[in-house]
């Protein structure tokens, strides 16, 4: 039997529908509208369409978008004068660097500096900390994304034996921390990893966060597994995952296609987080 296709796309609309409507209850009840000021340094293609898409749907679902673009050679100093004037502006509830930054900034420092309650990507070492202790976080968009279909798909978590493949700061770490904060048997595996094969084989649940196109095969998999496939490798062949969509299905019981699986489940999560941060203001 072929699998099910998991609609990130159509999920990510409900989600954005429903936040659109605590945003309108919210302007009503309190005359608050929350805001998103987005900072992109350089002209990075790629980061530009980014950038443009989240200004777009943080409008439609009814906040204010802030964008602030920097030149290329902007300097350490700049950037880190536009961060602490975004941590003091009331109307900004959350603060998103674009990333990757150019080669001359210390992009650690950078991230660092946002204050944690605007901290809506997740990526500072306090909001980081914070999710791996099991305490009140600010989660990374991408993985918070995959948890999220992964309950709409499966329900409770616990018991299941989960595989998340790559151990980045981004994705794979925070995904494993909320897989284990839902109670599943949580393996990370990465480039080192003896016999993968053999470790994805056991996973009830595959999270692949790899970077490399169609690594994930079908036969890999165990009959039954959900497949959350991360990926977004653009190939000669057009924009592929990391998972061969093609053979995961014939074995899986779910699988996320690309495009249209995680990524439209990531913005749509970044608005979630904003309106978290909004209302966790005054906290
Ligand atoms: N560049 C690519 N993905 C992301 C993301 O989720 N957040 C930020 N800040 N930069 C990115």
């Amino acid at each position: 039997m072929t699998a099910t296709r998991i609609d990130g796309k159509a999920h990510a609309a409900r989600l954005r529908a429903r936040i659109a409507e605590q945003v309108a209850e919210l302007k009503q009840a309190h005359d608050l509208v929350p805001g998103l000021a987005v900072v992109l340094v350089g002209e990075d293609p790629a980061s530009q369409v980014y950038v443009a898409s989240k200004g777009k749907q943080t409008v439609e679902a009814g906040m204010k978008s802030f964008e602030h673009r920097l030149p290329a050679d902007a300097t350490q100093a700049e950037l880190l004068a536009l961060i602490g004037r975004l941590n003091a502006d009331a109307e900004v509830h959350g603060i998103l660097v674009q990333l990757p930054l150019p080669g001359h900034i210390n992009e650690s420092e950078v991230i660092n500096a946002i204050a944690v309650k605007k901290d809506v990507d997740g990526f500072t070492v306090a909001n980081s900390g914070r999710l791996a202790t099991g305490q009140r976080a600010m989660v990374p968009c991408t993985p918070l994304g995959c948890l999220m279909l992964l309950r709409d798909q499966m329900g409770d978590l616990s018991g299941k034996e989960a595989v998340v493949i790559g151990r980045s700061n981004i994705v794979g770490k925070p995904m494993a921390s909320l897989l284990l904060g839902d109670n599943a048997t949580v393996t990370v595996a990465h480039s080192r990893t003896k016999d993968l094969p053999e470790v994805v084989r056991r996973a009830d649940i595959v999270v692949a966060a790899v970077g490399r196109p169609e690594m994930v095969k079908g036969d890999w998999l165990k009959p039954g597994a959900v497949v959350i496939d991360v990926g977004i490798n653009r190939t000669e062949a057009g924009l592929v995952g990391d998972v061969d969509y093609a053979s995961a299905v014939e074995i899986a019981a779910a699988v996320t296609p690309v495009p249209g699986g995680v990524g439209p489940m990531t913005i749509a999560c970044l608005l979630a987080n904003t309106l978290t941060a909004c209302c966790r203001a005054n906290d």
